[in-house]
């Protein structure tokens, strides 16, 4: 229950970065860690992020229990500024994201700029935001290193290597990965021992997804896709869920 500063404050720690803030409510105060960022599907453990934050957290603050952790998914443009404008296929449809992590700033700015094309009022701040720009210089670079990164994350996962050679083998609670009949699935027990299988194939383009401990989540490392234990999607770029394997 002790009050910490009011305020958000950034704290560099070698590669590791930080940002707290406090948010009240009542009498409490709850102290609110951001950090490790690693992305999508493609952590070894995603418990041990929340560790180190953890860590971070007791070693210079004074807190008690830790009431929730969870992972969410920030978007970069290739050229690192966010897309704020009409959409280019449709002047009556607008667009917001690529905030990264600074969506209390750009989340304003969105807010003010978005108002003016409504409205029509001139503002300089539309060609720089322009969801329909292309910058080829500043991002070609960053587009090719994303695509390596997806590429190697293909053949990370080719040959498909299972974890369990049985669905015997998953726990209560447990995701693995199994080859059946030479093809790749997922496998989810649920703590009543419900089993539930699935295609581990990402719907989106192909990739195999992982298993995400701390979330319960299967998480695609290509482009970021997020499905449900039992293969619904939570996130896209996939529309669709991952294929339920029948009979
Ligand atoms: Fe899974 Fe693209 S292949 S998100």
């Amino acid at each position: 229950n002790k009050p910490f500063q009011k305020g958000i404050f950034w704290t560099q720690q070698g590669s590791h970065h930080y940002s707290v803030r406090i948010y009240q409510e009542g009498e409490d105060y709850h102290l609110l860690c951001l950090g490790e960022p690693h992305k999508v599907g493609q952590a070894e453990d995603n418990k041990a992020h929340l560790e180190k934050i953890e860590s971070y957290l007791r070693k210079h603050f004074d807190v008690g229990e830790i009431d929730y952790t969870w992972g969410a998914q920030h978007y970069k443009s290739a050229d690192k500024i966010p897309y704020i404008g009409k959409m280019p296929s449709d002047d009556r449809v607008f667009v917001a994201t690529g905030f990264s992590t600074d969506g209390l700033i750009y989340g304003t700015l969105a807010g003010m700029l978005i108002s003016d094309l409504i409205m029509g009022i001139e503002n300089d701040l539309e060609k720089i935001y322009d969801p329909g720009r292309t910058n080829p210089l500043s991002t070609a670079k960053r587009f090719i290193k994303e695509n390596i990164n997806v590429a190697g994350q293909l053949l990370k996962d080719s040959p498909f290597k299972g974890d369990v050679k049985e669905l015997t083998d998953v726990k209560p609670g447990e995701g693995k990965l199994i080859k059946l009949d030479s093809k790749n699935y997922t496998a989810y027990r649920d703590e009543s021992g419900k089993l539930t299988v699935t295609s581990a194939i990402c719907p989106h383009l192909g990739c195999v997804v992982h298993w995400n401990g701390a979330e319960k989540s299967w998480d695609c490392p290509c482009h970021g896709s997020r499905f449900s234990p039992e293969g619904e999607v939570l996130e896209g770029p996939s529309f669709e869920g991952l294929k339920k394997m029948e009979g």
